[in-house]
């Protein structure tokens, strides 16, 4: 019997433009309409919950649920520059109080990848005023909302958004191998969440701010020096920027004299989320090589594949290094997401009890770890991957919105409602 402490947080986790459907106003509105998701599928209606999210907060109440997670669109609220869109505050204001009424906590995130394209078109958080903006928009949404949540996660997922977005060219705007770029965003989303924070402290005296980091195991194909080396500058640039602007205000090791610094987000930090999913192979690259050298080899155990590339190896071992590595920061951590793509259930139960066997032991080694959200409780609208990728503890039929469990809905249900794992 593996068994987790008195309120310890159960959750699921969302965002914003992957379950509501029908928004127009962001940057991946606009990319999709230009043909870049993969797969070709639209985003659409998404999990209809601008209309329908009720139907699955009862799900998730039926979970057992204490929490949940999710994000507000910011080109809903602020479609135009300085145009606060008082409908759509209305409807985010009913939404919480679904969530509160069916006795969950909430987390939300104010960035969680998109954002209006007014503000893309200005570059970002590449540009100067780029944090300046979002931190107008912070404070708007506690003005607004400040009653109904106290937790808030500014920024998902920094390192994936610059990586993804202007190295990879799988995320708008699609740059590839911009490091220069790339480092700006990275770097100006950490000085939006420095300025975020002071606003929402400023504003909400109980509040608690946090940031949520996607840690990768970066695993060297063979001993060999080059492919260690790699693997070494792939996890300080991936998965510690985070913790190394956070407690430095740059960069870490020799890479803080090369990139800009951000000495103001220096301590301002309430919580920590972990987003685990993977483990991917690293090799020095060969001179076609676009993945950098990354790779995930055939007999490792995998979810889904996406339309070309794999999704990674699915590693529940994952969670030890992300929370022993920052645990450096003293405060609480929550597991903010994990799961696996898996349509057909094959492997997920396993992702889910390993992990969370994983988050008992750290949580008795005396890590404090206070909550773990799935991603997530319906499937979704995966970016990139469009529907092909399937997260969802419940299946969706995206044209008829039907959902159907999967075989984890009630694993995850019953550990819960225990607050254990029973053998
Ligand atoms: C992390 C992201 O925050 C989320 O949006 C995404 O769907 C999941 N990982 C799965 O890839």
């Amino acid at each position: 019997m593996v068994s987790f402490p008195p309120g310890f947080q159960w959750g699921v986790s969302t965002s914003a433009h992957q379950f509501e459907g029908g928004n127009v106003h962001n940057q991946w509105h606009e990319w999709e309409a230009r043909g870049r998701i993969r797969s070709g599928d639209k985003c659409g209606f998404a999990c209809n919950w601008w209309h329908e999210a009720e139907e699955d907060l009862d799900r998730a109440h039926d979970l057992g649920l204490n929490v949940m997670r999710l994000s507000l669109e910011w080109s809903r609220l602020e479609p135009k520059p300085g145009k606060w869109d008082k409908a759509a505050a209305r409807r985010y204001r009913e939404i919480f109080k679904a969530v509160r009424s069916r006795g969950m906590r909430i987390f939300t995130s104010l960035h969680h990848f998109t954002h209006p394209l007014w503000f893309e078109y200005k570059g970002a958080f590449t540009s100067k005023e780029g944090p300046k903006l979002f931190n107008y928009f912070a404070e708007r949404v506690i003005t607004e909302f400040g009653d109904l949540c106290t937790d808030w996660v500014t920024f998902n997922e920094p390192n994936v958004y610059a990586a993804f977005g202007y190295m990879f060219g799988e995320f708008p705007p699609g740059r590839i191998n911009d490091l220069q770029a790339g480092m700006a965003a990275l770097i100006g989303a950490h000085r939006a969440h420095a300025l975020a924070y002071d606003t929402i402290h400023r504003l909400q005296s109980d509040a608690g701010v946090g940031i949520a980091v996607n840690y990768v195991v970066f695993r060297a194909a063979t001993a060999s020096l080059s492919d260690r080396m790699l693997a070494r500058v792939y996890d300080a640039a991936f998965n510690r920027s985070t913790l190394s602007f956070l407690k430095t205000g740059s960069m870490p090791g020799t890479m803080s004299v090369l990139a800009g610094r951000v000495p103001e987000a220096v301590g301002k930090i309430d919580f920590i989320g972990l987003n685990i999913y993977n483990r991917l192979h690293v090799r020095w690259p060969k001179a076609q090589d676009k993945a950098g050298g990354i790779f995930v080899p055939p007999d490792v155990p995998q979810g889904d594949h996406g339309v070309e590339l794999p999704y990674g190896e699915a590693f529940p071992d994952g969670v030890i290094p992300a929370v022993e590595v920052y645990s450096e920061l003293k405060k609480p951590i929550y597991i903010l997401e994990n799961g696996v793509p898996d349509r057909t259930d094959r492997i997920r139960p396993w992702v889910i009890v390993k992990t969370l066997q994983n988050i008992s032991d750290l949580i008795q080694r005396g890590y404090d770890i206070r909550g773990y959200f799935h991603w997530s409780l319906v499937d979704n609208f995966e970016w990139n991957e469009g529907w092909k990728l399937r997260f969802g503890l419940f299946e969706v039929d995206p044209r008829t919105q039907k959902r159907s469990p999967r075989l984890s809905a009630r694993l995850y249900r019953d550990i819960v409602t225990q607050n254990a794992i029973s053998d």
